[in-house]
């Protein structure tokens, strides 16, 4: 593993602690939603609670990103782990009338790899596909073996990217968000190199986006 930077192990001390006041505010908001009546008073709770939410889940990202825990790699069914992980996304997908299409390949042998890690990728590709695409559009997750690898990848039909634009999207912090992080897939492009596979883009403005994960069936990866 790389060594932080001691900035680096600065920031993430930071992020570490502020894991805790950020618990406390969540559950000082909770408790005075539930014993306090008054449609403002909810509606400014909500916000704080879904904010600090918001700040959590930046801070897991950081902290996830930059120290990685010890890979556990068993023998997983891939297609398992996609349907699982579509399920997280399925009821937001439904009520933004976006159509998820699954299309397994049923020959793929069991993978060594990290079931949590290749969860996380998966989720951090999913949603960016939500929010690149509009109502009535479709994402297609495909599962394939080709060769001695297997590849899954996730094609949408939004917005696409900008050729300029596509050497910038792995990099850390990079986002054209207001409310991202820039490390989805940052982590996507981690997590494929610590299973000694790739990530891949193929895009086009105005017609939709594929990343494709390559993951080696051979037990190469870094336990
Ligand atoms: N499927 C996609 N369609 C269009 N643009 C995309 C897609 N996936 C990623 N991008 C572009 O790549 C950028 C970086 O993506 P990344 O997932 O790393 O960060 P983010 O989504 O902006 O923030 P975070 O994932 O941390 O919440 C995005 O801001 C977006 O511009
Ligand atoms: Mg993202």
């Amino acid at each position: 593993m790389e060594r932080l930077s001691a900035l680096g192990e600065m920031a993430s001390t930071v992020a570490h602690e502020t894991k805790n006041p950020l618990n406390s505010i969540r559950v000082a908001a909770s408790y005075l939603k539930k014993n306090f009546q008054g449609e403002i008073l909810s509606e400014f709770l909500s916000i704080i609670e879904e904010e600090v939410m918001r700040l959590n889940d930046i801070t897991t990202n950081f902290l996830g990103f930059s120290k990685p825990a010890p890979l556990d790699i068993k023998e997983w069914a891939i297609n398992d782990i996609v349907k699982s992980t579509v399920e997280l996304i399925r009821q937001e997908a439904t009520d933004r009338n976006i159509e998820v299409v699954l299309l397994m390949d049923e020959n793929i042998f069991p993978v060594p790899c990290d079931y949590s890690r290749l969860r996380q990728a998966l989720l951090n590709l999913f949603i960016n596909a939500m929010d690149a695409s509009n109502e009535g559009d479709a994402i297609t997750v495909t599962t394939e073996l080709v060769n001695e690898d297997v590849t899954i990848s996730v094609r949408d039909t939004g917005t696409g990217i900008d050729q300029e634009e596509v050497e910038n999207i792995f990099k850390p912090f990079y986002t054209t968000k207001t409310r991202g992080s820039g490390l989805g897939l940052a982590i996507v492009d981690r997590i494929m190199k610590e299973h000694e596979g790739s990530i891949s883009v193929d895009s086009a403005v105005g017609t939709g986006t594929t990343f494709t994960l390559e993951i080696p069936m051979r037990n190469h990866a870094k336990v």
